[in-house]
């Protein structure tokens, strides 16, 4: 029996007992050793992984092993195009990147304007399908390769998923669906089948490559639900068990709660102007004492920070760098004020690049569109399928 947790796909905490929750959730930490496995076959450390910002997985050795032997592999990743993109979600898909580049993996990328357009009241399907597009230029813009690189939208894509889905669906029951996502007599049907199409993928790589497809899947914690029933029907559909390795969540700017498309104010897009971005910064909740006298005595709580996990997750490479910093705040010579001051220049500078390089992805969409590359899978091409 599941406790409650806050984390799942439609809702998330940020400062979550993350420990906690993969007993819940029944995953696992992801260990030195397998941190060196990965590492050694990328040929490079990543901060994510030597920070446990990646921290927890279901069977990334089993899929390193396989990569290892020369079996067919993928990556796996999404995004449900609600609004603007935030800076947490482009955290997994800043390390998918580096998968991808040192890996050379395919990467399938969904935009579930469906889910988003079923699960938000008020957003209508022509303004997600739109955001779809608006966040594949984020995708673009982190430097994807359009080669390997092929983005699915549901409304328009659904024929590479539709067979896949309905085997799916075939293999589960309301009752699973109701107790793993928590659905009601009044959720909307469609938000109670769209599930089997966020799995759907796991399986399309097998499909379109014609042989057996080992996926891995870089993504939050909150979505881990899909894969643990994808997993448990996966062979008895003549599909390889998808792999996950699963990132925490990136802390909103607020007291409490994850980066969320739901709390703008908390949030930084990647299309706020440079300055409004740092303003955000500026205005950020953090670990800090009321006053700078009691920063001094008591020292902050860079566990608790926003701030603080900002340069953690994302905005700081160097690993010395960052401890003097948490120590500085701890003993309080660090104050919130000056800590701020430099993550808002970072920010800035970031929002202005990264803005460049969006514009320029403006005309390069079509080319990491699925169907510019894949022809849909036939019922009749199933090689591995029985
Ligand atoms: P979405 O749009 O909610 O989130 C996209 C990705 O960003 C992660 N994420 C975060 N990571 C760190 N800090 C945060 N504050 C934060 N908020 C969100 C999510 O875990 C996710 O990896 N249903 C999905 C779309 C989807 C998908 C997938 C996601 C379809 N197929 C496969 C991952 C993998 C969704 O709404 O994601």
């Amino acid at each position: 029996m599941e406790e409650s947790v806050q984390v799942g796909p439609w809702a998330a905490e940020a400062f979550v007992d993350y420990e906690k929750l993969l007993k819940v959730f029944g995953a696992k930490p992801l260990t030195d050793s397998e941190v060196r496995y990965l590492e050694r076959i990328a040929g490079e450390s990543h901060a994510m992984l030597r920070r446990r910002v990646f921290y927890s997985h279901r069977d990334l050795d089993v899929f390193l092993s396989k990569y290892e032997t020369g079996y067919r592999c993928a990556l796996y990743t999404g995004r449900g195009p609600s609004g603007s993109t935030h800076l947490g979600h482009i955290l997994p898909w800043i390390f998918t990147r580096w998968l991808q580049e040192k890996l050379g993996l395919d990467l399938f990328f969904q935009m579930t304007d469906d889910e988003k357009f079923l699960h938000e009241e008020k957003l209508d399907l022509l303004e997600s399908n739109s955001f779809a597009y608006e966040n594949s230029l984020d995708l673009i813009a982190l430097g994807f390769d359009y080669r390997k690189t092929h983005i699915i939208i549901d409304t328009e894509d659904i024929g590479y998923l539709y067979p896949i889905a309905v085997r799916i669906a075939k293999k589960l029951t309301y009752s699973t669906q109701r107790a793993t996502f928590g659905f009601v007599d009044s959720t909307n049907v469609g938000l109670i089948f769209y599930p089997v199409l966020q799995m759907a993928v796991s399986f399309l790589p097998t499909e379109l490559f014609g042989e057996e497809t080992y996926v891995l899947i870089p993504a939050g914690i909150d979505q881990d639900p899909y894969w643990r029933i994808a997993r448990d029907i996966a062979q008895g559909l003549g599909y390889p068990k998808p792999s996950q390795v699963h990132n925490k969540l990136l802390p909103g700017l607020g007291p409490e709660g994850k980066m969320s498309s739901s709390k703008p104010e908390t949030a930084v897009y990647t299309t706020d102007p440079p300055d409004v971005g740092a303003q955000k910064i500026m205005r950020a909740f953090t670990g800090g004492q009321p006053t700078i006298e009691l920063q001094k005595k008591l020292g902050g709580n860079p566990d608790r920070c926003s701030v603080y996990k900002m340069y953690e997750m994302l905005f700081e490479d160097s690993d010395a760098m960052l401890q003097e910093r948490y120590w500085s705040c701890r003993t309080g010579s660090l104050i919130c004020g000056d800590c701020k001051a430099e993550l808002a220049s970072r920010v800035r500078k970031f929002l202005k690049e990264f803005q460049e390089k969006r514009e320029k992805a403006r005309d390069q969409v079509d080319m990491y569109l699925i169907r510019s590359k894949f022809d849909k899978p036939s019922l009749r091409s199933r090689t591995v399928l029985r």
